[in-house]
């Protein structure tokens, strides 16, 4: 059953909890809302578990869409993997302690002059390798064998049949299963010392091995249209690479402790806490480590959600017991948007608030040496190959990137080699509650891209209470955790409606609901009817100022999955 079944909708908190502006600016540290509430919680003492020996495979990336993916599977079977570029030095590589190596597919052809191929200390460090695809093909090349132009693209399903059934990666197959490839180029010539494992229709030689122990595939195991890959990986792995399979979360946690303590030393660290899940696995994560080192800040800017800064609040203070500062700046975030309606500039203005706001804070923290940051895996990679395939900017993100530089602080970013998955793991083991380890992402300028045209107070209460039934009613239909984002959008539109015996004339609300795997694309949710018709019902029922609700069946291309 999917754990939303039990996931309560908590009551409205206790209105002597909230947190209320008086000035410009309010700093309410703890202390004044702990007092109130009933006093906190000491920091949970550091931890000092085992560090285990790092283990790993090393994926060679030459440029497939499913590299990461590749990643993703080994680490799946609690084996540590990272995807480097052919041309990472042995000396990078060698700290990793590699098992094995997998060389990725690509869209080159090996036969083109200035194809990737592998580096030296693949073959040479001795150590298992799998070539998937064009990996397969770079084996080839570089082992004595040919690889000519195949007669027939082979692309789509096929049937692997196995020749050889005794080969260590062919453990617990059936004799034949179904393949996903994808690939132009084929074997012609095997390298000396090699042989045909596997065969498909169209592929005499679909799988071959050496006692290297050196192998290749034509097809793709790690997408799900290949069924029995993740065998395959795992067979790879454990039986031919010989890992332990440490990669656990537990493992993590106790390596970045011991790694983040090192690094802070006596130093002291800031944090800006937004209540996502990437912030908050950072920051208890570095309090673990070195405790009141760490102070967070957590700004309310005026655009977060129904309740959204109480709970947070409660959850890190008086939970956690962390050393928190929570500024409210909405009144000056809501002055910075007067009038301004242009998206990209509504952006520019909460970012640049965001910056102003945090570096007063921290002054007042004294000397820092360190900024905590939730990067994970997938901006890491992005990063590093945006310098030669950088995408058309879309939309500024708003985040807290430009503030190193200006601080001259370091940077601390112990989440950078987690995929989101991983991270929501570690939030579990590291107790936080599950609504906010599984919480949905929210944008850094929050309602105000969720409000067409100029950000008042009175539309942002609109969208809060349209934004809360929303969120109410997915999750009382279970669907919060299968859907990437679900949320309501006020239009600038009015429209004609009646109620009772009057006429209305009420905005327009859009309700938003999307799948996605990472949100650079996504689908728009087929919501049951009866849901939607609920969520209609309430919302102009509830909220005063709406009169007419519709649902947005835009993917991502082309829209996006935010209005601006
Ligand atoms: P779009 O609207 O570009 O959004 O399809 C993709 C994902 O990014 C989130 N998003 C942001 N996240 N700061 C963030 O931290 C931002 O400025 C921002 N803008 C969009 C959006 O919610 C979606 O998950």
């Amino acid at each position: 059953m999917n754990e939303e079944a039990t996931e309560k909708l908590d009551p409205a908190p206790d209105e002597s909890h909230r947190v209320t502006t008086t000035g410009d600016i309010e700093v309410s540290t703890y202390l004044e809302i702990a007092k109130k509430i009933g006093g906190a919680q000491p920091a949970p003492a550091k931890e000092t578990m085992p560090v285990v020996e790092r283990e790993s495979i090393v994926v060679i990336d030459f440029g497939s869409q499913y590299s990461m993916l590749i990643t993703r599977r080994i680490r799946e079977c609690q084996v540590y993997c990272e995807m480097v570029s052919p041309e990472t030095p042995w000396g990078k590589i060698s700290s990793l302690n590699p098992k094995g190596f997998i060389l990725s597919g690509g869209p080159a052809s090996v036969y083109e002059a200035g194809a990737p191929l592998a580096p030296a200390y693949v073959y040479e460090s001795h150590l298992p390798v799998l070539g998937i695809c064009y990996g397969m093909q770079v084996i080839t090349k570089q082992l004595g064998g040919r690889v000519t132009p195949g007669t027939k693209r082979e692309y789509g399903h096929a049937v692997l049949h196995l020749s050889e059934v005794d080969s260590p990666l062919f453990v617990d197959l059936p004799a034949s299963t179904p393949v996903w490839m994808s690939h132009g180029d084929q074997i012609e010539q095997m390298p000396p010392g090699f042989s045909a494992l596997a065969y498909t229709e169209n592929s005499p030689l679909a799988v071959i091995g050496s006692d290297g122990p050196i192998f290749g595939l034509q097809f793709h195991p790690e997408v799900a249209h290949t069924p029995e890959g993740k065998k395959i990986l795992r067979n790879f792995v454990y039986r031919v690479c010989g890992c332990k399979g440490n990669w656990t979360m537990g493992n993590f946690i106790a390596e970045s402790l011991a790694s983040i303590k090192k690094a802070v030393g006596g130093g002291k660290v800031i944090n800006a806490l937004s209540g996502g899940v990437d912030s908050s696995v950072v920051a208890t994560l570095i309090q673990r480590a070195v405790g009141d080192q760490l102070t967070c800040i957590f700004v309310n800017n005026g655009l977060l959600r129904r309740e959204e800064v109480e709970r947070t609040f409660n959850v890190f203070r008086l939970n956690l017991g962390m050393n928190i500062i929570l500024v409210d700046a909405s009144d000056r975030f809501l002055k910075r948007l007067e009038g301004v309606t242009d998206p990209e500039t509504k952006r520019k203005a909460i970012g640049e608030e965001f910056i102003h706001v945090f570096e007063e804070e921290a002054q007042k923290i004294g000397k820092v040496d360190f900024l905590a940051q939730g990067t994970l895996y997938p901006d890491v990679i992005e990063s590093a190959s945006s310098s030669t395939s950088a995408p058309a900017k879309i939309k500024t993100h708003h985040n807290v990137g430009g503030l190193p530089a200006r601080m001259t602080l370091k940077l601390l970013e112990p989440l950078r080699h987690l995929f989101k998955d991983e991270v929501r793991q570690v939030g579990l083991q590291l107790g936080l509650p599950e609504e906010m380890v599984w919480r949905q992402p929210f944008p850094g300028p929050g309602l105000a891209i969720r409000i067409i045209g100029e950000v008042t107070e009175e539309k942002l209460e609109i969208l809060r209470s349209a934004d809360w039934i929303v969120m109410n009613e997915i999750k009382k239909a279970k669907l919060y955790r299968q859907l990437w984002q679900s949320f309501a959008v006020l239009t600038d539109v009015k429209s004609v409606g009646v109620m009772g015996d009057f006429r209305t004339y009420g905005y327009l609300l859009a309700i938003r609901a999307v799948t996605s795997e990472d949100a650079m694309t996504a689908d728009w949710a087929r919501l049951p009817y009866d849901l939607l018709a609920r969520i209609s019902n309430r919302i102009v029922n509830e909220v005063p100022g709406v009169n007419r609700v519709v649902y947005d069946i835009t993917s991502k291309p082309p829209a996006t999955i935010e209005w601006e």
